[in-house]
């Protein structure tokens, strides 16, 4: 038998072994992110490609060395991966990891506390509960709130969505769900412009999509409050429950701002919950300078916030959060207790357990890398990064509104959207807006596979738009510069190639 001591284990690396590995492996990060600006952003391989670097062999039998596979694997990613920390991607709203939380992420697996009890991870709970009062602050949000951090936003926005349920629905809805006397139909009003986890949480978690109010927005795109009001009170008269309103603060499209503060109030009016779906743009509340007012104010008057530092606080993937303004109800709402899990008392104090405030039983340490990132940089350097993605993609913006092939169509927060529109074409013409969007949508293609910037798309009204969102802290002006000529060219080139003989 080979458990004695040391016992002999093939999962094991002794101390002179992960030395040798890690060191290796740290160096060749240091020389990944050194080398980055100038790697193209994309191999752009298919499938099969990438499926041929990394072999479609079977389970191997037996294992091999890590000295064998661990350098070549990092190479393979470094080298066919697309890289959300170019300074060029600007797509969807991915930033770029801080090499800290990267660190962190290693120290955290290293010591890897059972974040769900405060026994299983006692630094680690109270470096997360440190977190989410520092990320309440920030943005100017009540301290004394409950929080947790999930794996993103969409958990993060669940997590609001399930504490409104409980303690609006007007019945206890945690024991008899929806099939009690006094239940009713429960409606959730959101903007038209949305982000699509609504519909995973109504149907999830057991009011069916249909329970969802598409909210229409104003010119603007900022959720119509006449509608929203008008959709409450014929709800009402038609004995459904109306329990919760999603604000978003900062809209996965455009960056658009939903008017907070009168959502707030029209809450207050009818006891419904308020939601603020801050998981791109809540940061954005640290630079108050660069941002409206009603960000800042609107979620102060949140009853939950959904925020994302793997968005605008540059953690790596994964780490969303969200605060609750009612920690007790927080509390009530996924608190259980079996008799093999009593974590209360310890050394005679009272201790938080995350498992209490959350959906997760075990959970990872995910708070160290934003915590640390928090230390590095402090209230005073996120409100800069912000301002200076904001100040970019306003460039960005100005400088599509200044050129006469392109169309400027709208600027919020970090986000500029607008299209290409080649010189000599008719835009009034029959068929040209259909062409239009038939050829963005392919420089988008062409872009999104060449590796040399990443954009994605937004459609407005029928209109397909580019977009580029910077939450990015290597973008620099020169970046944002090139990518308007980078944009012409690929447009030039689709041109050439789909433009059909009427609209020559
Ligand atoms: C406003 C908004 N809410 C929710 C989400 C979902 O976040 P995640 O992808 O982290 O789950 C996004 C993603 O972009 C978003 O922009």
């Amino acid at each position: 038998m080979d458990m004695e001591k040391p016992r002999n284990t093939p999962i094991d690396l002794s101390r002179s072994e992960f030395q040798k590995l890690g060191h290796a492996l740290v160096d060749q990060i240091a020389e990944f992110f050194d080398t980055l600006p100038n790697r193209p952003l994309t191999a752009g391989k298919n499938p099969t490609q990438i499926r041929e670097l990394i072999g479609t062999g079977p389970l191997p039998e037996n294992g091999q060395s890590p000295q064998e596979f661990l350098g070549r694997t990092a190479e393979i990613l470094f080298d066919n991966s697309l890289f959300n920390a170019h300074p060029l991607f600007l797509g969807y709203i991915t930033s770029p990891a801080a090499p800290l939380g990267a660190l962190g992420d290693f120290l955290a697996a290293a010591v890897n506390p059972n974040c769900g009890a405060w026994p299983l991870a006692p630094v680690a709970t109270e470096i997360e509960r440190q977190s989410i009062r520092w990320l309440a602050d920030l943005i100017g949000y009540d301290t004394a709130c409950g929080g947790i951090l999930v794996s993103g936003g969409n958990m993060a926005n669940f997590v609001g969505f399930l504490v409104g349920r409980r303690v609006k629905a007007g019945w206890d809805i945690a024991t008899h769900g929806m099939r009690h006397p006094e239940a009713k139909t429960l409606r959730v009003y959101v903007s038209a412009e949305t982000h699509t986890w609504v519909q995973k949480a109504a149907d999830m978690f057991g009011l069916g999509t249909d329970a969802v109010r598409w909210v229409p927005v104003a010119d603007d795109l900022k959720m119509d409050i006449t509608a929203l009001r008008a959709r409450i009170e014929s709800d009402i008269a038609a004995g459904d429950r109306p329990f919760l309103v999603v604000g978003t603060a900062g809209s996965v499209s455009t960056g658009v701002i939903d008017p907070l503060l009168e959502i707030a109030a029209l809450c207050r009016e009818f006891d419904l919950w308020f939601h603020a779906d801050g998981a791109y743009g809540a940061f954005a509340a640290a630079a108050p300078d660069v941002t409206p007012a009603e960000l800042r104010e609107g979620l102060a008057l949140a009853d939950s916030i959904a925020l994302d530092p793997h968005k605008w606080l540059y953690s790596p993937l994964e780490v969303g959060g969200v605060l609750v303004k009612d920690a007790e109800a927080m509390r009530q709402t996924f608190s259980y207790h079996p008799d093999y899990y009593e974590f209360d008392g310890i050394g005679g104090e009272s201790a938080l357990s995350f498992v209490d405030y959350g959906p997760q039983n075990s959970r990872g340490f995910r708070a160290l890398k934003v915590w640390l990132g928090l230390k590095q940089v402090g209230r005073s350097g996120c409100e800069r990064m912000i301002a200076d993605d904001i100040a970019l993609a306003r460039r960005l913006y100005d400088l599509a509104e200044a050129r006469s092939d392109f169309e400027a169509r709208t600027m919020n927060l970090s986000i500029a959207t607008f299209r290409y529109v080649p010189e000599g074409l008719d835009a009034s013409r029959r068929g040209a807006e259909t062409y239009l969007n038939e050829l963005n949508a392919e420089v988008l293609t062409r872009l999104q596979a060449g590796g040399e910037a990443f954009v994605s798309n937004a459609v407005l009204d029928g209109t397909y738009l580019l977009r580029a969102c910077v939450v990015n802290f290597r973008t620099t002006t020169v970046d944002i510069d090139r990518l308007p000529d980078i944009i012409a060219r690929v447009g030039r080139e689709v041109d050439g190639e789909l433009r059909p003989e009427g609209l020559r």
